[in-house]
C-alpha cells in the first residue's frame, strides 16, 4: 500500500482487537477510583508552557529535553501536556473544586505527550490513568491511595507488581540534603555527564535519576535522603509503613528513589513490574505544588500509571480479557421487505440494550449466517417471504442449533425476552 506517511514515530494506533482490552482495564481502574469517591476530570491536551516549566521544575528531563513546546498564532508559548498533575493542580484551583470541601478527589485517563527515544514501554504518545487527591495531609491517605492502585492491579489479573517507597521530605529537611549531596558530587565532578555537572549548583537531587551507567555508579554511594528527614517527615513515613503492613501490603524501602519530578515532597513511590522490568507507575505526595502554581497551601498526593506499560504487563501475563459483545443477535434477511424489518427489529432490540446486528452489505443467506458465527452471535434469526406472510421466525440459538417460534410482530421484545431468561437459566 503506497501511504502518503505513516503514524509518527514513538505514537501507536489501538485498533478494535486492542481498545476492547484497553477499554476493560481502563473500566477496572475507573471502577476501582470511584469506589475510593474519586470523580473524573478532563483538562486541556495543551497549556500555557510556565505551567510545566514552573509545577514540574525547569531542571528536570521532562521539562529540560522532551516537552512538545510551540508558538501558537498569537505568540504565546504552549506545551502539549507531558503529564496530568500540574493541568488538574490548575484545573482544581480555577474552578473553585476546594469550595466543595477537602479531600477533593479526581481521577483522569488521558494521553501525554514526551519527546523521549522510543523503546518498549517508552512512546512519545502515551497514555495515563491518573488520580489527585487534594486537602490530605495523613500518612492514611499515601496509603489509600497505594491501596487503590495495588487493588485494581489484583483485580485485573496483575500479580507480579511490586511497591518501592521512599521518603523525599519536605523543602526544611532538603535543605541540608541538597548541601550533603553538592559536597558529594563536587568531590567527584569529572565522572559526571554534562547534564548533571550543569545540575550540581542548581538541582543536584536531579543526578539521582540521571541515566548514565557513570552517574549512576557515582550517585549509588551519594547521602541518602533518608538520614536527613526531620522529625515531622520521619513521623509521616513511619505512619504510611504502619498502614501498608496493616494493610497486609509488602513494599520495598528504596532511598534511592526520588522520582523525576521536582514537586514531590515526603511519600514517593513506584510500582514496578518484575516481568517487564519497568515501573508502570509512580507518585506520591506534592504538599508544594498547589500553593507553587497560586493556591493556598494544600496538601496534595497522586499517582499516574502508564497504560500503555499496564497493557504490555497484562498480555506477558497472559490475563484473559473478557471477550467484547459484538452482537447478542443476528438477523438474516433475503430481500428489501425483509430487510427492513430486520432493521426495525434489530433497532428495537438495542432500545431495551440487546446488542444485535443485520446484514448491510448485501450477502447471500450463507454468507449472512457466517458471518453471525464470525461475530459471534449467540442467536440469530432468519426472515424471508415465509417469515413475513406468517409473522413469525425461527430464533435460532447458535452453540447447538436449537430453535423457537418467535412473532416478529408487537410482541417480538416480550417473547425475546422470556426465550433468552429462559435459555439463560437453562430450561
Ligand atoms: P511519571 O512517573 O513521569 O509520573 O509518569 C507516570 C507513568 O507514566 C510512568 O510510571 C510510566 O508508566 C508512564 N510513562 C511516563 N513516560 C512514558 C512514556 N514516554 N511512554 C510510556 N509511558 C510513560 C507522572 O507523570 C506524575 N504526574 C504521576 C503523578 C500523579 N504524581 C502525582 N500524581
Amino acid at each position: 500500500m503506497d501511504l502518503i506517511t505513516k503514524a509518527p514515530k514513538g505514537t501507536a494506533d489501538l485498533t478494535p482487537a486492542q481498545t476492547a482490552k484497553w477499554r476493560w482495564a481502563e473500566r477496572t481502574l475507573i471502577s476501582e477510583a470511584e469506589l475510593n469517591g474519586f470523580a473524573e476530570i478532563r483538562v486541556p491536551a495543551f497549556e500555557h508552557t510556565e505551567l510545566f516549566q514552573r509545577g514540574m521544575g525547569d531542571v528536570t528531563d521532562v521539562v529540560e529535553k522532551q516537552m512538545y513546546t510551540f508558538e501558537d498564532k498569537a505568540g504565546r508559548s504552549v506545551t502539549l501536556r507531558p503529564e496530568g498533575t500540574a493541568g488538574v493542580v490548575r484545573a482544581m484551583l480555577e474552578n473553585g473544586l476546594y469550595n466543595a470541601g477537602y479531600p477533593v478527589k479526581l481521577y483522569y485517563n488521558m494521553p501525554c505527550y514526551r519527546y523521549e527515544k522510543p523503546q518498549a514501554g517508552r512512546m512519545r504518545e502515551f497514555r495515563t490513568f491518573g488520580v489527585e487527591m487534594f486537602g490530605a495531609a495523613e500518612p492514611a491517605a499515601d496509603a489509600q491511595l497505594i491501596a487503590m492502585a495495588l487493588s485494581a492491579f489484583r483485580r485485573m489479573g496483575l500479580h507480579d507488581v511490586g511497591l518501592q517507597l521512599n521518603s523525599i521530605g519536605c523543602p526544611a529537611c532538603r535543605k541540608e540534603y541538597h548541601q550533603a549531596l553538592k559536597g558529594y558530587f563536587s568531590a567527584r565532578k569529572e565522572g559526571l555527564c554534562p547534564t548533571c555537572l550543569s545540575r550540581l549548583d542548581k538541582n543536584p537531587m536531579r543526578i539521582l535519576d540521571c541515566k548514565s551507567p557513570d552517574c549512576q555508579a557515582i550517585a549509588a554511594g551519594a547521602p541518602k535522603i533518608t538520614d536527613y528527614l526531620c522529625e515531622d517527615c520521619k513521623a509521616h513515613f513511619s505512619q504510611v509503613q504502619a498502614c501498608l503492613t496493616a494493610l497486609g501490603i509488602e513494599f520495598t524501602l528504596d532511598s534511592g528513589l526520588v522520582r523525576g519530578l521536582d514537586y514531590y515532597t515526603r511519600t514517593v513511590f513506584e510500582f514496578p513490574s518484575k516481568s517487564l522490568g519497568f515501573a508502570l507507575g509512580g507518585g506520591g505526595r506534592y504538599d508544594g505544588l498547589v500553593e507553587q502554581i497560586g493556591g493556598s497551601p494544600t496538601p496534595a498526593l497522586g499517582f499516574g500509571l502508564g497504560m500503555d506499560r499496564l497493557m504490555l504487563a497484562l498480555e506477558e501475563q497472559k490475563v484473559e480479557f473478557p471477550e467484547p459483545v459484538k452482537a447478542e443477535v443476528f438477523i438474516a434477511a433475503m430481500g428489501d421487505e425483509a430487510q427492513i424489518k430486520a432493521l426495525s427489529l434489530v433497532n428495537a432490540l438495542h432500545t431495551c440494550g440487546v446488542p444485535a446486528d443485520c446484514d448491510v452489505c448485501g450477502r447471500g443467506l450463507k454468507a449472512q449466517m457466517k458471518y453471525a458465527g464470525k461475530i459471534g452471535a449467540k442467536y440469530s434469526l432468519v426472515l424471508g417471504g415465509d417469515e413475513l406472510a406468517a409473522g413469525k421466525a425461527q430464533l435460532k440459538r447458535m452453540s447447538d442449533g436449537t430453535t423457537r417460534e418467535i412473532s416478529i410482530g408487537g410482541s417480538f421484545i416480550e417473547e425475546y425476552t422470556a426465550i433468552s431468561a429462559e435459555q439463560e437459566l437453562g430450561l
